[in-house]
């Protein structure tokens, strides 16, 4: 697993594919899994102000809403799209949506101390995210709680044939540098060392989901079409349309191989790092 090394700032980046709202719903159900996971370690029962960092589109967020209806709910996601697509979502303007980069995004603005900070499978894009999470937990309210969750299968087949695909491509230069950028992760240990000298109450864990995923005997192969609407989008936006078409018919191939087509669909297991963290009241 790649280490955090490089800083970058904004969310503007030339050459990744844009968010996909439709494309990233495909998969809806078994995404929330683990943001379900993660909000049942969140124990906080009447927070002020509640901040979900990378926000996507938004039914997550709203889910928020629900379970703490006093609260401000401010979704921040650098996709105008993911936000559009929120937006429509929130019929009642419940949830205020705030186009920001997590790198830019200053919690102080928020108008208040943040009681509940989520980010759910956002920060393995936000390459300076050791840096910035102590800023984000000393903005916390006094018994405030920082919730995390980044995806940890970088090694994983889909991931390794993405990158081995990459690499005998004819643009394999050009497709290095997002695809590095876009694992992004580091070890659990990392993340529990980091809380840690910030606070005491700390929680980290990893899960593996074994999620099954329905597949037609001649559809797209659904790995493919859960990779696209995340970790592909580095490779979707850097090529034209013949080279495009290559990579995937070369990359499908090798899932085929890889995570075969049952008559129950086709097991995806991934893995996924998990922290909660809670400062002195
Ligand atoms: C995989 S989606 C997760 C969305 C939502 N949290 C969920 O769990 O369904 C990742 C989200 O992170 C957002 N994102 C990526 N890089 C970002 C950045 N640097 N700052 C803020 N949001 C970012 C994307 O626009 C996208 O909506």
């Amino acid at each position: 697993m790649t280490e955090p090394t490089t800083a970058s700032s904004g969310s503007a980046r030339p050459g990744d594919a844009a968010w996909d709202p439709r494309q990233y719903a495909v998969f809806a159900g078994h995404r929330g899994r683990p943001f379900a996971d993660l909000l049942a370690r969140v124990d906080a029962d009447d927070p002020r102000l509640v901040v979900d960092l990378g926000c996507g589109p938004g039914e997550l967020t709203l889910g928020l809403a629900q379970r703490w209806p006093n609260a401000r709910v401010v979704g921040v996601d650098s996709s105008p799209d993911m936000l559009a697509r929120a937006r429509e979502l929130d019929g009642d303007g419940r949830v205020e949506w705030v186009e920001a980069a997590a790198e830019d995004w200053d919690p102080t603005e928020s108008g208040g101390s943040v009681d509940v900070l989520v980010t759910n499978a956002t920060l393995q894009w936000v390459p300076s995210h050791l840096r910035l999470i102590p800023s984000w937990v000393a903005a916390l309210a006094p018994g405030g709680t920082f919730a995390m969750q980044v995806p940890s299968n970088f090694d994983a087949p889909s991931h390794r044939l993405m990158r081995e695909v990459a690499a005998r491509h004819a643009r394999a230069d050009d497709l290095r540098p997002g695809l590095a950028r876009a694992q992004a992760v580091a070890q659990p240990q990392t993340y529990a060392a980091l809380l840690l000298d910030l606070t005491p109450d700390v929680d980290v864990w990893q899960t593996t989901y074994e999620h099954v995923l329905a597949a037609e005997p001649d559809g797209p192969h659904p790995v493919l079409e859960w990779v696209r609407g995340t970790g592909l989008r580095p490779v979707l936006g850097a090529l034209d349309d013949k080279e495009r078409e290559d990579f995937l018919a070369d990359y499908e191939k090798e899932l085929e191989a890889a995570y075969p087509r049952k008559a129950y669909g086709v097991i995806f297991p991934f893995t996924r790092t998990f922290a909660v963290a809670r400062t002195p009241a």
